[in-house]
Formats: structure tokens, sequence, C-alpha cells
């Protein structure tokens, strides 16, 4: 199967699809309870059943244009992936996420990967606002929305109930020309940087 390199290491983005469900069992099963601090994907992927369902769903939204889901493995281990958890099209916005197994935490691996479908739904499908949506107090989460280069818009004060306490949940935001702008940035900071 394709595959995209995520830096040194090994690390690749790869599709995630439904016959995958074992794998994304098995991997949900490793990060179960850090994955699933803030977020339900985990409580979502409790068998195989579920696990298949929900890359099922998946499917169902790249088919119709309306998400997509990738996983990052290094080497032959699953152990993450990122998404559009919704994507309009015709409104030209998405949401996107991430997850990792603990294993794979603290080497750039989610930003590195969230970077590259961001900027597939900018420049290939031409999507103006890409979206964050994260626990106030998820920090790790929040460092990965700041690394993109997007914004805080507000906070949806006690959004909705997890775990027994209702969660702020904080938007974050990037646009369209400010994504372009920064890659310029970079561009011209590795031209400075190599003359
Ligand atoms: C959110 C989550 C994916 C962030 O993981 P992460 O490993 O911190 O994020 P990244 O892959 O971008 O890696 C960044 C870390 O790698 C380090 N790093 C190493 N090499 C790097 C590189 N080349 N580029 C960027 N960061 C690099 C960074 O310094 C940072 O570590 P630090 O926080 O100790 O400073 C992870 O905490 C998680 O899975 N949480 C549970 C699920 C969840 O809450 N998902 C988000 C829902 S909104």
């Amino acid at each position: 199967m394709f595959a995209i390199p995520l830096g040194d290491g090994g690390a690749e983005l790869r599709p995630l699809e439904p016959w995958q469900a074992e794998e994304f069992l098995a991997h949900m099963e490793r990060g179960r309870e850090y994955i699933g601090q803030y977020i339900g994907l985990p409580d979502a992927v409790t068998g195989l059943t579920s696990s298949r369902a929900y890359l099922q769903s998946y499917a169902d939204k790249a088919a119709s244009d309306t998400g997509r889901i990738y996983g990052i493995w290094v080497g032959d281990k699953l152990v993450g992936g990122v998404l559009f958890r919704t994507m309009d099209v015709t409104l030209g916005t998405a949401e996107a996420g991430c997850w990792l197994e603990p294993s794979a935490v603290g080497k750039g691996l989610v930003t590195r990967a969230a970077r590259l479908i961001i900027d597939w739904a900018v420049e290939e499908r031409g999507i103006h606002r890409i979206e964050w949506l994260v626990a106030a107090e998820n920090a790790a989460s929040i460092a990965v929305a700041r690394r993109l280069g997007m914004t805080k818009d507000g906070v949806l004060r006690e959004s909705h109930p997890y775990r027994g306490e209702r969660l702020d949940i904080e938007v974050w935001s990037v646009l369209a020309p400010e994504w372009r702008a920064a890659k310029e940035d970079d561009a011209g900071d590795l031209a400075g940087g190599a003359g």
C-alpha cells in the first residue's frame, strides 16, 4: 500500500481502512487509557465489531467526501492517526483531529502528519478553514494546534459531559491564506539558512 514518510525513524502515514480493524483494535488496547483522557475514540472502539464499524464510518465519509482517516505506523506497528472528523467542501470547512499511543508521543509525528493532511485539504480541496476542537486541559493537543499555526477562536464553555464532568472545549483554527503565508515563511527561512 502507498505510504508517506514522516521524517526520520521509519514512521509513515498510510490509509487506514475497515480491513485493518483487528490491527486498529490492538493499537487502541495499547493506548486506551492515554488516548481516552479527553476524547471518546477508545470508547467507540471496544471490540472487533465496533473497530470495523468505526473504520467503516470513515470509509463512508471518504466515499461521500465528508471526512478522512489515516494511520501512523512506525515500522509495522500502528501507533496513531490523524483525521478529518468532518469536511464540507461546499462551505470550505473541515475539523481535524489526532491521537497517538504512548510509545509514539514526543516525536513530532502528529504535527508532521497533520501538516500533510491540512496541506492536502487547503491546496487540493479548496478548504478555507481548518478547525481543531480540544479540551481546555489537553495541553499536548493545544501545543499541536500552536505548532500548526492555529489561532484560538474561543471556548465552548462546558460543552459536553465526559467521564463525569462537562468539558470546556477550545476552538482553534487556521485559514487558507494563513496556512500559505506560513509555508512561504518556512520556505524563506530554509532558503535563508542555505544561503
Ligand atoms: C495530542 C497528541 C497526539 C500529541 O502528541 P505529541 O507527541 O505531543 O505531538 P507531536 O507528535 O506533534 O509531537 C510533539 C512533541 O514531539 C517533540 N518533537 C520531537 N521532534 C519533533 C519535530 N521534528 N517536530 C515537532 N515536534 C517534535 C516536541 O517537542 C513535542 O514534545 P514536547 O511536548 O515534549 O515538547 C497526544 O498527546 C495524544 O494522543 N493525546 C491523546 C489523544 C488526544 O487527546 N488527541 C487530541 C484530541 S483534540
